[in-house]
């Protein structure tokens, strides 16, 4: 049985959710699933607005055919070739072989990267600002290079101000029914979810963002439809804030975030006290296990939050892993500006604050507060006022 949602009158969502997926793109972990959204618009002509991953090939088809109701498909527009969205791109040309691929110059190179078999069809090659006529509704190609691959490119439609966003504004997490971010509790289940996606995927490139945020601002956006993740028709105001502070690595909000990298409680325990500390003063505080909680959930936190306490064990000279691993995310997602406190353990040779504020010192304007905390095994009984020092000294 085919799933289609309208999105209006003239648009139907076709996409599909994957529950089964352990891990996006084979490291991210889905606890709530992803959606693979795609868009059929019926007009004079027919346009697909991109094609689904092959998990969920099946089913996309069934949708597409159900929308199409018969008519043929005119054009599948390719916003971006990462396979979670153009894997089924060649089956759909097979199974619509007059339909005519709507692409940029590099796109068309990577269709023939991805598919490599004599794949023959009609492509219209865009570009910046050109408008594609299908009726009464057009189609104008906005390039949004690097958000998050070279090829990515963003569809505007006037008549209904539509942005179709590609994988910006997009979400981890299956659309449990609804289609508009209107119809649940975006804050309390999805949120953490679009983060924990934008930090990990596009949280890198943040300048390119920020370039397509301008022209986006040139535009009257009334609906956002994004490759993955929930339709915005209201208060698209707070998604494009949390974008405006996600790509300038602005935290959302005064609180802390406190990670560890423990390998007997010990650290931990340090880590705890100055968290109890932390909300003594009044403010919001998370403590986070790094051998338990995903550095990639971790990762998003740090993109929300202004504060950090890093506590981390040495290993057998080196920062404990767990440790090294959130940093090293850190490092290659651009986080930035962030007030930062340390905390080190080592029964023989504590090395671990050394090697974190050498990767700290490789991101931009972060600020290591004094004093760091230096713990032999277990925290002395002396060492008490060194945590009030500390907690003392990132917040204030
Ligand atoms: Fe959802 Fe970059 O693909």
């Amino acid at each position: 049985m085919p799933n289609i949602q309208n999105v209006n009158e003239r648009i139907i969502a076709v996409g599909a959710d994957d529950r089964r997926l352990e891990l996006f793109e084979n490291i991210y972990p889905l606890p709530n699933g992803v959606s693979y959204n795609s868009y059929l618009i019926l007009e004079g002509k027919t346009a697909l607005m991109d094609t689904a991953d092959i998990s969920v090939a099946e089913v996309f088809f069934e949708n597409v055919a159900a929308a199409l109701n018969g008519r043929p498909l005119d054009y599948v527009i390719v916003q971006h070739m990462e396979p979670d969205h153009s894997a089924t791109l060649a089956d759909l040309i097979r199974k619509y072989p007059n339909v005519t691929v709507v692409c940029n110059a590099k796109t068309e190179s990577m269709i023939h990267q991805f598919f490599r078999e004599d794949l023959v069809f009609s492509t219209q090659i865009v570009k910046e600002g050109d408008t594609l006529h299908l009726g009464n509704l057009s189609l104008q190609f906005i390039m949004a290079p690097m958000v998050h691959w070279p090829e990515v490119m963003m569809t505007y439609v006037p008549e209904s101000k539509i942005l179709f966003s590609a994988d910006a504004f997009g979400s981890f997490g299956a659309l449990d029914g609804a289609l508009f971010a209107d119809e649940v509790d975006f804050k309390e289940n999805y949120l953490s979810e679009a983060r924990r996606y934008y930090a990990n995927i596009v949280g890198k490139y943040g300048a390119p963002v920020q370039a397509v945020l301008k022209k986006a601002s040139a535009l009257d956006i009334q609906m956002i439809c994004p490759l993955h993740g929930l339709v915005w028709r209201k208060d698209l105001e707070f998604l494009l804030d949390k974008y405006q502070k996600w790509s300038t690595y602005q935290p959302e909000e005064k609180s802390v975030v406190v990670a560890y990298a423990s390998m007997y409680g010990n650290t931990a325990h340090v880590a705890d006290k100055l968290a109890e500390k932390l909300v003594d003063k009044g403010w919001p505080v998370c403590v986070y296990d790094l051998s338990k909680t995903g550095r990639d959930f971790v990762l998003g936190e740090v993109f929300r939050a202004s504060h950090l306490i890093l506590a981390a064990t040495t290993h057998d000279g080196n920062l404990f892993e767990p440790m090294e691993y959130l940093l090293r995310e850190m490092v290659a997602h651009g986080v930035q500006g962030r007030k930062v406190a340390l905390v080190e353990n080592g029964s023989w040779a504590p090395m671990a604050a050394k090697q974190m504020q050498t990767l700290l010192e490789s991101m931009k304007d972060m600020v290591v507060v004094d004093p760091v905390i230096t713990v032999k095994s277990t925290l002395a009984p002396a060492q008490e006022n060194e945590l009030d020092n500390l907690a003392e000294a990132l917040v204030n």
